[in-house]
């Protein structure tokens, strides 16, 4: 049997407090809650996801670098350094991988501070304002476009 794609799940600083975090800008789910969703999701697309939250930007630093070696695909929420870190920029693109970017909240209709990503900078895609669901929706985005590299390959 193939060995399934692998997909690193990475979440930022904070996002370990969701459930409690204003729910009313993130939602109820906990992080807990949206690895479940994601793992069911990832199951039925053929996916295997590692899913990971770190508040340290270093770290997050040294699982993209890793990832290079060990997965297909990047979806990511950085939170807070999304609007921050070119560490992380550069980092994501050393990984050479296509790179998701998720925000449960849409990051357009808040303060100005967020409007800007340096994550953009590297992502195939951006998935923002549809909470827990966007991390769902990032799962399907990935299985497409690693769908459409296996045909060009064939091709
Ligand atoms: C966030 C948006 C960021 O601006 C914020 O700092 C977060 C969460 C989101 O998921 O909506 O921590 O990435």
């Amino acid at each position: 049997m193939a060995i399934e794609p692998s997909v690193l799940i990475l979440n930022g600083p904070n996002l370990n407090m969701l459930g409690v975090r204003e729910p009313g800008i993130y939602g109820s789910e906990t992080l807990d809650d949206i690895e479940a969703l994601c793992q069911e999701r990832a199951e039925a697309l053929g996916l295997a996801v590692d899913f990971r939250q770190s508040n340290h930007e270093g770290e997050l630093v040294s699982w993209v670098q890793q990832a290079r070696a060990d997965h297909d695909a990047i979806v990511i929420n950085a939170g807070a350094y999304t609007h921050t870190s070119i560490a992380l920029l550069d980092a994501l693109t050393l990984a050479e991988l296509p790179v998701i970017e998720v925000h449960l909240s849409n990051i357009f209709r808040r303060e100005p501070f967020r409007h800007h990503s340096y994550v953009s900078a590297v992502a195939e895609g951006v998935i923002c304002g549809f909470g827990a669901q966007g991390y769902l929706m990032a799962l399907d985005a990935v299985a497409q476009l690693i769908d459409a590299d296996a045909m060009t390959d064939r091709n």
